[in-house]
């Protein structure tokens, strides 16, 4: 059946603007890290998207590898695309990156412009798309001049390929870097990227977040549910089919007592503010305008429908965030500690 969006699909989301830019994003983002491979059946795949839709979420996040296999979410994107959103690209901002291995041999991951620039063609080609909203280096690259990679940006979105340029999990010290590059450049850097939640906290201590504010740049915290921890659903065991269940990237290892007990303590909180745990989470990445998107994921539609529900109450007193940080302790979740980790040399 030909699908027809909701027409009161733009009343309740919220809109920020991203930085200093003339673009706006939804409060909450869907990105299609998991659940958008062949592992997953096409039509909850288009679920989880009409949905979001729906709801008001108009940005969609991709890269280069994701899948399994590789791409092949960039695939059913562009199938979801021609199928259901043909008549409405204008009103998506959708994204890609190139950073992690993607084909064989030396030139098939890192941060060089042959790349990049290749990489960006081919998700392109998969999406059947003419240009991407916004094309990120995934990850920062210690053996590429900087000066190569905020280059490729620049040409990316010089020769249309992309409207806008950024970088994810890069640290304080190269974001200063390739943003005083990419406006050298004449392309400045729109967003970034970062991974940021309640057990992952590195964005402040590295001083990111308060960069990003000062050089008025957007930002979009990535698992803001720390993969779904911070929901109820780890708290009696591991479900099956959750994805601490499937061995990809959530390890049950994750899982200590430790944060589990933290966990029960922030439902309690969250429950005494009328919203689910997944709601809150999004509530306080999004909480002192220092972040200006949540980047969920989802495994099924309804899933989108309780996220998008967290722009009903995204205030906190001073009380409540004084609670959460009692229990809101750094884990050992960080999968992306290296890359914001690695140096050049400098
Ligand atoms: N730049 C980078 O290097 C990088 C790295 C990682 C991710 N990302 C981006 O960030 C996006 C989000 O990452 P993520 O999927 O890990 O985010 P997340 O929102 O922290 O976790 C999503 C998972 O949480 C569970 N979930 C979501 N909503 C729920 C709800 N309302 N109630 C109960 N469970 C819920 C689902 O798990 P189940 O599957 O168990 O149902 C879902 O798959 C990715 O798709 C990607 O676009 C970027």
């Amino acid at each position: 059946m030909t699908y027809m969006p909701s027409e009161n699909r733009y009343d309740k989301m919220v809109y920020r603007r991203c930085g200093r830019s003339g673009v706006k994003l939804p409060a909450i983002s869907l990105g299609l890290w998991h659940n958008f491979g062949h592992d997953t059946p096409h039509e909850v795949k288009r679920d989880i998207c009409r949905t979001a839709f729906d709801h008001g979420i108009t940005h969609f996040d991709l890269a280069n590898n994701y899948g399994p296999p590789a791409g092949s979410a960039e695939y059913a994107f562009g199938a979801i695309l021609a199928e259901d959103f043909r008549d409405h690209r204008d009103e998506l901002i959708i994204s890609s990156k190139a950073g992690y291995h993607m084909w064989p041999g030396p030139y098939g991951e890192w941060g060089s412009r042959k790349y990049l620039v290749a990489s960006c063609d081919q998700s392109l080609k998969r999406m059947g798309l003419d240009y991407v909203d916004v094309f990120y280096s995934h990850r920062f690259d210690p053996e590429t001049p900087l000066e190569e990679t905020m280059g490729a940006l620049d040409y990316i979105v010089r020769s249309g390929r992309a409207l806008y340029a950024g970088i994810s999990s890069y640290n304080t010290a190269r974001t200063r870097e390739a943003v005083a590059i990419l406006n050298d450049l004449g392309t400045p850097c729109l967003i970034h990227q970062p991974s940021y939640n309640m057990l992952n906290r590195w964005v402040e201590r590295d001083g990111l977040k308060d960069t990003l504010q000062e050089l008025g740049i957007g930002s979009i915290a990535f698992t803001p549910l720390a993969q779904g921890m911070l929901t109820k659903k780890y708290l009696g065991g591991i479900p099956d089919g959750s994805r601490a269940s499937q061995g990809k990237s959530l390890f049950p290892s994750m899982l200590t007592d430790q944060a589990l007990g933290n966990i029960r303590k922030l439902n309690e909180i969250a429950e005494s503010r009328g919203q689910t745990l997944a709601q809150m989470a999004i509530a306080w990445v999004l909480r002192d305008g220092g972040i200006t998107t949540a980047l969920i994921g989802a495994s099924k539609a309804s899933q989108v429908i309780d996220c998008a529900g967290a722009v009903e109450n995204l205030d906190f007193t001073a009380d409540e965030l004084k609670a959460i940080d009692e229990y809101a302790d750094e884990e050992q979740i960080n999968l992306w500690a290296a890359s914001s980790e690695l140096d050049n040399g400098a």
